[in-house]
């Protein structure tokens, strides 16, 4: 396989974190915003940017701001933002800072310290600390550096810890994130982005014909329920363009809602997984609410509003075990149907295109850096010979570091100051072949927070829902093997014994090396020491 099909064939699959069969899933769920509706990035940023800023600016804000227009690659999806002090954080799932910026400034270590001491934040503290999750976010996130970066810069205005002085007038960085987050809102619920974007679907809205194809074929197989926190409305007006084809195309015409069993709007994802909210009937002509609870069986055609995933199981007839719920929320979508319901969840992660194309074009990169990682690690029991980045990868191509068996009673320590820098180094470049804030998914080698909440928490996920499509629905999605740290010390030990062996011992002793395939347990028959390819051998004495 060539490097272009290679990378053709990775984008159209579904990762997998845990195991989970598809022949088993009775019912899927799609929630609509960048899941079924995927906004062209980034004409549909530069929009929210600009609304926002407008809006900001009609409020009070300066006008020069309407100087700064949207760079898409500036934000990373998944930072923090400190509204003490209005940083720009990248953290890992304990807290501890990655990345720090004020404005578009990059901070350096001694800052960061003056900042944050122990460079950790307690991110519990959702009072302070808020986390910008979602591709909405991006805009807001891009919006937050741009005002750090004029009044930072301006002569009006004086630097404070924090916030800006202008005479008798203090501008924290608190009351603007509340500002920012009110504009936001606002942008959002008197649906004056939703109306730029239902004027002009062709230029913020990806139409593509594979998503009825995918909902029919789901709908032989499954039952299917659309839950999002959009209005009506709009949910009306983006669906039938995503599912309106002229007739005459693969596909018969047929109205939206036919593709699926229930659709609720309005749901207030994430309290749609706990209490929910009062579930109420539309009137798709006048798209008004039914006054009362709706409590009656589930009637199809019939378009909700609100309620609770509680109420989607009881009407549709289905347990929470037996649903897979796809969704680009890590915690409204996913982190809370998971922990809450119990539901499978899917996550659809858009960033993932440009991860794996960075991930496959930049190897060398990715290869740098594990092996300074293992040097580190070996200069801590090996020879301090190997004091210099330099020297490190033909020390450990060559396995000329003789083990010295440092103990409590050991006094000295290695001098690792030069492959940190190289460490910070490589890092760096590698954060910014992402953009300026790096990877949603890591830094250098640690994971950030979206990442870990990803492992934990989506089942599956892949580029887009329309992966599906490439597999049978009874397929089983299996999980790599994963090994924790003590198992695969026993197991690397174990290797690196059989491998001294010398070949002839492992020929006549019949010692079966381990199968390098992924599958050891179930024999891939690909690997050389496959006891598939070695039929009986592992049965001889
Ligand atoms: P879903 O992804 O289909 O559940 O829908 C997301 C909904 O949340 C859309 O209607 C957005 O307009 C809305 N939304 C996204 N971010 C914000 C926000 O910051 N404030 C208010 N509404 C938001
Ligand atoms: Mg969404």
């Amino acid at each position: 396989m060539d490097m272009r099909s290679a990378k053709k064939e990775i984008h159209h699959r579904v990762f997998v974190n845990r195991s989970l069969t598809l022949e088993n899933i009775k019912c899927y769920g799609f929630d609509m915003d960048y899941t079924l509706a995927v906004y062209k990035s980034p004409e549909y940023e530069s929009l929210g940017f600009e609304l926002l800023r407008d809006r900001l600016v009609s409020i009070g804000y300066p006008h020069e701001l309407l100087g700064y227009t949207y760079d898409p690659t500036f934000p990373t999806r998944g930072l923090v933002y400190d509204t003490t002090y209005g940083n720009l954080l990248k953290i890992d799932s304990n807290g501890n800072i990655l990345v720090c910026t004020h404005g578009f400034e990059y901070l350096r270590g001694e800052q960061v310290d003056e900042y944050y001491p122990n460079k950790f934040i307690q991110r519990d503290d959702t009072d302070r600390f808020y986390v910008l999750n979602t591709l909405f976010n991006l805009s807001e996130t891009y919006l937050y550096a741009c005002l750090m970066d004029f009044f930072a810069k301006s002569t009006r205005y004086k630097n404070c810890m924090k916030g800006f002085k202008h005479g008798d007038l203090f501008m924290s960085h608190r009351s603007m994130f509340q500002d920012v987050r009110d504009a936001m809102d606002h942008l959002h619920d008197t649906g004056i982005l939703k109306e730029r974007t239902l004027k002009n679907l062709d230029k913020y809205v990806i139409k593509d014909p594979r998503l009825p194809v995918l909902l029919s074929r789901i709908k032989e197989v499954a039952k299917v329920f659309l839950a999002t926190n959009s209005d009506f409305n709009y949910t009306e007006g983006i669906m039938k363009y995503l599912l309106d084809f002229p007739a005459g195309s693969k596909n018969p015409k047929k109205p939206w809602r036919s593709y699926f069993d229930l659709v609720v709007v309005d749901t207030r994802k994430p309290m749609f997984f706990a209490g929910g909210t009062v579930l109420r009937q539309v009137d798709t002509v006048t798209g008004k609410l039914r006054i009362g609870t709706y409590t009656g069986d589930l009637q199809h055609g019939t378009v909700y509003s609100g309620g609770s995933s509680d109420m989607v199981c009881d009407l549709l007839d289905v347990k929470g075990k037996d649903i897979l719920y796809v969704g680009d929320h890590i915690f409204g979508d996913i982190l809370k149907s998971k922990k809450r319901q119990g539901w499978k969840t899917f996550l659809v992660v858009p960033e993932l295109v440009k991860e794996l194309h960075v991930w496959t074009d930049k190897t060398s990169m990715f290869e740098e850096l594990r092996h300074l990682d293992i040097f580190l690690a070996e200069l801590y029991h090996k020879s301090d010979e190997l004091s210099s980045p330099e020297s490190y990868s033909s020390a450990i191509q060559n396995g000329s570091t003789a083990e010295r068996h440092l103990d409590s009673g050991s006094q000295e320590s290695p001098d690792i100051s030069a492959i940190q820098r190289r460490i910070k180094m490589v890092t760096y470049g590698m954060d910014l072949c992402y953009g300026k804030m790096g990877s949603l998914l890591r830094c250098g080698s640690t994971k950030t927070l979206f990442a870990s909440q990803l492992l934990r928490y989506a089942d599956i996920y892949s580029t887009t829902c329309l992966n599906l499509l490439n597999y049978p629905f009874s397929y089983l999605f299996r999980a790599p093997h994963v090994l924790l740290p003590h198992e695969a010390a026993v197991e690397s030990q174990t290797k690196e014994q059989i491998t001294e062996l010398p070949e002839r011992i492992l020929k006549s002793s019949n010692i079966q090396r381990q199968c390098e395939c992924d599958d050891a347990d179930a024999n891939c028959g690909q690997d050389e020491n496959c006891a598939r390819n070695n039929p009986g051998s592992s049965t001889e004495t």
